[in-house]
């Protein structure tokens, strides 16, 4: 029976380019979608940009230009970088458009009318430079917990502590640099704590009803606590102008933050594409609609996701999401992507380097599942498996037949045996193979047509085509067991076209036939069929590629403490102060006696300073991105002496050396000061 599927992939932010973590997510989603429509069932991709927010609107500031010139540089670069990994969307839109307006307010009205929308006061840090709220992570200051400086306002990278902004020590705005003063604000409230909403839930997200994966059901049973326990909060969605989004109908100057527009997204991509190509957009999102509709996230927005979305969807009357599938984070080499270690990859740069965009569907595909566990890039086995799986299995099976069956043949196949054993186990093997691709189990899925794959090489090592070509008389059997080799080639392709679609394209135009389905799987090409010329399909990885990927995302200089984003923010004049302010800052100079790099803090270098006193000082800084510690010792640079001595993790550092950085600090580098020469360590800087 033929499904009917809307399927959506989380909507990537406009503020930043997308790099291979992202594409874990869409790539994951795209083969799940080709899969579907190989199969014959109407299945619909849509997706966005998430377009609205503060951090757009500051960008675009800071570029000068209108936050819309902004979202559609972006939307380009994001289009781009999808169709060069083959992610084909049935649409991609953006939040920004009125299809998303339009249900955003309706829902708005809907849950308005349904008494689950409140507005109440509250108190937030206001920039009184620039007249705006301040977002959490526009907020700085010294943690609360260990006075590390220059933290963000929900958590310090330090410690790790987790406070609210107004619990930060010396906040200071990270817009213009001036202290924030606490507002109140008037904000509109989903009142998610509804018992309705929190009964709509409990049902929502049980195991049972088969919504989420087991892990992520666990994680709601967290969440939601005990009956009686009402853990679950009212959810803040309106955020005050000056603001890009939506503004909230009959609410002037208030506009509609995230959970309450980007979601919407969604229904508007898909109305959107329902207009263009004459669908229904009611009989997939009316409350009883049989359509499904399927929601690829990463595991960070589970919350929304399930709890948020789901209810304001069931309460705004509207059909709710029948599977939530969430995947973990991407790591490379085991850690976190980094950008000073030149693993933070973008997807543009991995193309700009000439790499094969199907040679990462591929892994991905070997890695991912359907449990919320992070996947690794692990660079060297990445090389590995796509060379010894792709290339030495899968496509060497075409190579050692096509030529014969063109120089020989005619391009002609002989009658292939349906009961050749290697046959058989395809053909018995798919049925098994869909099931894991529509489990989502895609790893298990690689690792059997990879054994597949080795049958099939089995069977043309048996009758080695090669010498045969050198016998006389063994024109039969050459021509029969190439024409095998290519129909085995044919049946492992079907079962990989969801992951190599490109190269299954390539694939159809060799054998010249239709677009594989499916149920292509269970024939075989007639006698008589003409091929074209082989042309080679797919090179090896060459590891030198590689080193160069990863030496284009290196960041030369990345900041030693990180901009709330990667934007440059625009630059404010700070307040004077009187000359006695600056005297008390006691700089001295200071000689670098040793240097060396700190376990486990990729940005520190250790300092040992000479100061002229009777012990050196030890300071922790930040430039390691810039500087090699070997380098270091024996110069002069510049230290505040009376800063208060701050313990970290790693030892105290007592106290800081001066280096030059943009307000951004990402772009144009650190430099440390130095003094011409002359000075002598412990004299004072004034
Ligand atoms: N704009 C929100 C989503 C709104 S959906 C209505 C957002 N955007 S994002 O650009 O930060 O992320 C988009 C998707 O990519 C999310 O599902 C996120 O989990 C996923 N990933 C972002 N970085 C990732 C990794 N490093 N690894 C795997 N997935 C990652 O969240
Ligand atoms: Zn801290």
């Amino acid at each position: 029976m033929s499904r009917k599927i809307l399927v959506t992939s989380a909507l990537p932010y406009a503020n930043g380019a997308i790099h291979l973590g992202h594409l874990v997510e869409y790539i994951q989603t795209d083969i799940w979608v080709r899969f579907q429509k190989m199969r014959g069932h109407e299945c619909w991709y849509v997706c966005a940009d998430d377009t609205h927010g503060t951090p757009i609107m500051l960008r675009a500031e800071a570029e000068g230009i209108t936050p819309e010139a902004l979202i559609d540089r972006m939307y380009a670069e994001h289009l781009r970088d999808f169709s060069g990994f083959c992610i084909d969307f049935d649409n991609y839109y953006s939040t920004h458009s009125p299809e998303t307006k339009a249900f955003a307010e309706q829902i708005y009205e809907r849950l308005l009318a349904a008494g689950l929308i409140e507005k109440r006061a509250i108190e937030q840090f206001f920039d009184p430079a620039r007249a705006m709220f301040l977002p959490d992570r526009f907020i700085k200051g010294e943690c609360p917990k260990c006075g590390a400086k220059d933290q963000y306002g929900d958590n310090c990278e330090a410690c790790g502590a987790a406070y609210a902004p107004t619990e930060l020590k010396n906040p200071y705005s990270a817009v213009s640099g001036v202290k924030p003063e606490l507002r109140q604000s008037e904000h509109y409230f989903f009142k998610l704590s509804d018992p309705r909403c929190e009964s709509f839930l409990r049902r929502y997200t049980a195991p049972e009803n088969g919504v989420l994966q087991s892990e992520a059901a666990n994680k709601m049973r967290e969440w939601l606590g005990q009956e009686g326990e009402h853990l679950l909060s009212d959810w803040d969605i309106s955020r005050d102008a000056p603001y890009f989004g939506f503004e909230i109908p009959n609410a002037p100057g208030k506009f509609f933050y995230v959970w309450l527009d980007a979601p919407i997204g969604y229904m508007g991509s898909f109305k959107n594409l329902c207009e263009r190509v004459g669908l229904d957009f009611d009989e997939y999102f009316k409350p009883d609609s049989s359509a499904e509709l399927y929601h690829f996230i990463g595991k960070d927005i589970l919350y929304f996701h399930a709890l948020f979305w789901p209810a304001e969807l069931a309460h705004a009357n509207f059909r709710t999401p029948d599977k939530i599938c969430a995947h973990g984070f991407l790591t490379v080499d085991g850690a976190k992507m980094s950008k000073s270690r030149g693993t933070f990859i973008t997807a543009a740069s991995y193309l700009a380097q000439g790499l094969n965009p199907e040679w990462l569907r591929y892994y991905f595909a070997g890695k991912l599942s359907s449990s919320l566990e992070d996947i690794d890039l692990n660079l060297e086995d990445f090389i590995a498996r796509v060379n010894s799986d792709l290339i030495g299995k899968y496509i060497n099976i075409a190579s050692r037949a096509a030529g014969f069956i063109v120089k020989r043949f005619d391009g002609k196949l002989a009658a292939a045996d349906a009961s050749l054993p290697a046959f058989n186990a395809i053909q018995e093997a798919a049925p098994r193979i869909a099931e894991l691709f529509e489990n989502r189990e895609f790893s298990r899925a690689m690792r059997e047509i990879m054994a597949l794959s080795d049958i099939a090489n089995q069977y043309v090592d048996s009758v080695k085509p090669w010498e045969l070509a050198k016998q006389t008389g063994a024109e039969v059997l050459l021509h029969q067991s190439c024409s095998h080799a290519l129909n085995l080639f044919r049946l492992l392709t079907i079962l990989l076209k969801p992951v190599l679609p490109a190269l299954s394209e390539q694939v159809e135009s060799f054998l010249k036939i239709d677009p594989l389905l499916w149920r292509d799987v269970d024939s075989l090409l007639p006698v008589g069929h003409t091929i074209a010329p082989y042309q080679h399909l797919m090179t090896r990885i060459d590891p030198k590629q590689i080193a160069a990927l990863i030496e284009a995302n290196r960041d030369s200089a990345p900041a030693a403490q990180p901009a709330p984003q990667a934007v440059p923010l625009p630059v404010e004049k700070s307040e004077t102060i009187g000359i006695e302010d600056f005297m008390k800052v006691d700089l001295r100079i200071a000689r670098i006696v040793e240097a060396g790099p700190v376990e486990g803090a990729d940005k520190l270098v250790r300092l040992v300073l000479d100061i002229g006193e009777e012990k050196p000082r030890q300071v922790f800084a930040g430039i390691k991105s810039a500087y090699d510690p070997a380098l270091l010792a024996d110069r002069l640079t510049v230290m505040v002496a009376n800063l208060a001595p701050r313990k970290m993790k790693f030892g105290v550092s007592e106290g800081m050396v001066l280096a030059a950085s943009d307000q951004s600090g990402n772009e144009s580098g650190i430099y440390l000061l130095a003094p011409d020469s002359g000075a002598r360590p412990g004299m004072r800087v004034q």
